[in-house]
């Protein structure tokens, strides 16, 4: 088996997911670059190459399961097996989101990226990661998530976002159940937030870069056998669920 490590990033033709690509690929894992957007996707690998990044392009819309399935066989003749899987792909639809006045369709549309996209993917990618001597699967979430912090009266947890922040609770949730599943294995599954991130995502509001947004996912990708799992960190550590 090569001793290269294996990489898929999903939506990493920018933001986070682009510095989670180059980050990984900095500590020399071969990394596939999941995006839709064919020219955003080859304009991404050939930065990331002129980097000094070994990366691949890997076509992926993880609402799709023709796509996902491709995507699978295309890592699969790449790669042979993956190493670590980085589920970065995910929409907010919307910043303001009101409960009361919630569109059902922008509820549906979220879901289905951010929790089912990522259910659909992971799933898929199973059998190439079970190849691994050491899996690894990150989730990106958000601190938006944290059902603890968003009925703390003392913090500050932006505007109200119905649809997009329990997604990301969703998510939390389902990582929590992978684990419950994978223990005993030699998976690692965590969720992790990237903290404020100037990207398109947030109209580029954030104190944070994207390569600061991208330490803690590339830290829990990376992490050592007997790391943690079944848990949500940011950088200061953990996330309160
Ligand atoms: N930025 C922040 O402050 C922040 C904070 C907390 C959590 N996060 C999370 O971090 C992750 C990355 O956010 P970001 O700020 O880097 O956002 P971004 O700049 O908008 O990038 C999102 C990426 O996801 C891709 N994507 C969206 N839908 C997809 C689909 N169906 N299939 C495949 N790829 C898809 C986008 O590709 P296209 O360009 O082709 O659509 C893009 O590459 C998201 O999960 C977000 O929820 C961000």
């Amino acid at each position: 088996m090569s001793e290269t490590k294996i990489a898929l990033v999903t939506g990493a033709n920018k933001g986070i997911g682009y510095a989670i690509a180059g980050g990984l690929g900095a500590l020399g894992y071969r990394v596939g670059v999941g995006a839709c957007d064919e020219a955003r996707r080859e304009d991404a690998v050939e930065e990331l190459r002129a980097a000094g990044v070994d990366a691949f392009g890997v076509p992926l819309d993880v609402t799709d399961d023709r796509s996902v399935t491709d995507a699978v066989e295309m890592v699969e003749r790449a790669a042979g097996r993956l190493d670590a899987l980085v589920d970065n792909a995910g929409i907010s639809a919307r910043w303001e989101q009101d409960p009361t006045t919630l569109d059902l369709d922008v509820v549906r549309t979220v879901v289905e990226t951010n929790v089912l996209g990522v259910v659909r993917v992971t799933n898929a990618m199973l059998p190439l990661l079970r190849r691994s001597t050491a899996p690894r699967i990150v989730n990106l979430s958000s601190s938006v998530a944290s059902l603890t912090r968003q009925t703390d009266p003392d913090i500050d947890v932006g505007p109200i976002m119905a649809a997009y922040s329990p997604t990301k609770s969703f998510l939390n949730a389902v990582t929590v159940h992978y684990a419950r599943q994978f223990a005993g294995t030699n998976i690692l599954i965590n969720a992790a937030c990237p903290g404020l991130v100037a990207t398109d995502f947030t109209g580029f509001f954030g104190s944070r870069t994207p390569e600061q947004g991208a330490a803690t996912p590339v830290r829990l990708a990376t992490l050592p056998d007997g790391g943690p799992t079944g848990s949500f960190f940011e950088d200061d550590g953990v996330v309160p669920w």
